[in-house]
């Protein structure tokens, strides 16, 4: 075929814009309890492994440019270095996080208290909801998932919060439990460049799906074996796109659309059923 896709962003208009990250050390990661699929509590991790893993993500934002500030690990709290999950950060504000299942739920109060001690006006949420994990800001609206973790009463509480629309999809797949797993948001849409999205279709129902094509029908549809090993739990900052090594599909249509796939091996997190977004709060401007 010789037709053009006129709409693809040319590489030399891919920008960067700085970001700011939050990020917690797993120093106390391990797997104790089997909340997903992944989690094997036979399996155990290797935690000077995970160590440099984690490091290695932590150097590689800040050789983007990036700012990446660190909350202090609680004892207790494996799951705690997915600070995605913490809360949900637009501008000033902050939806607070509330966990699914009790063993996170001390990790909502840590991170409430990390976020609201940064001058962040936190709104304490009455409904179950994992952050980031499950709220993707883009553009002026987010996307929430629900089906496995956040409940569709948290999506019109966090509409409320932060006084932004929300867009409510539903997740089918339980090797897909967060919506951070099943897209992945390539250009936040709020430069100069359309909003971005990779997605897995088959982890959302068959009315989230028609809703993505409706909103986003030059997404980068990303193949079973790419979400397997957690290819969309990437983390872009409008040009470069951190992402698992192993998604090597879709590091490919990265690049065929101008971006600069940079692979990192957090092999050791997917033991929890975590990988390079799930690690990564933004604390978006
Ligand atoms: N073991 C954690 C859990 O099941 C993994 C969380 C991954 N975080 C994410 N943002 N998808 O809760």
């Amino acid at each position: 075929m010789t037709i053009l896709d006129t709409r693809v962003v040319p590489s030399a208009e891919r920008t960067t814009r700085t970001r700011h990250y939050l990020m917690c050390a797993p120093i106390h990661f391990e797997v104790v309890y089997a909340i997903n699929p992944w989690m094997d509590v036979s399996r155990p991790v290797h935690v000077e492994k995970a160590q440099v893993q984690w490091e290695v993500l932590r150097q590689t934002y800040l050789s983007l440019g990036h700012r990446v500030d660190l909350i202090e690990p609680v004892v207790g709290q494996p799951d705690m270095v997915f600070a995605a999950n913490g809360g949900l950060v637009v501008g000033r504000r902050a939806y607070g996080a509330r966990f699914r299942f009790p063993e996170r739920a001390a990790e909502g109060e840590a991170y409430a208290a990390w976020l609201t001690g940064q001058g962040y006006r936190v709104a304490t949420p009455a409904n179950i909801n994992e952050g980031e994990g499950d709220f993707l800001a883009l553009g002026s609206m987010i996307l929430a998932g629900t089906g496995f973790r956040t409940s569709i009463a948290a999506h019109i509480e966090a509409a409320d919060a932060l006084d932004r629309p929300v867009v409510s999809l539903e997740l089918v797949d339980p090797r897909f439990y967060h919506l951070d797993v099943a897209i992945a948001v390539l250009d936040d849409g709020t430069g100069d460049t359309p909003a971005d999205i990779a997605y897995y279709p088959g982890a959302f129902s068959r009315h989230s799906q028609r809703t993505l094509r409706d909103l986003f029908p030059d997404a980068i549809i990303c193949s079973e074996a790419d979400a397997r090993v957690l290819g969309l739990n990437a983390v872009s900052d409008g040009r470069h796109v951190v992402l698992p090594s192993a998604a090597v599909g879709l590091a490919a249509a990265l690049r065929g659309r101008g971006y600069v796939p940079v692979p990192v091996d957090l092999g050791e997190f997917l033991k929890s059923g975590g990988s390079v977004k799930c690690c990564t709060m933004e604390l978006h401007r």
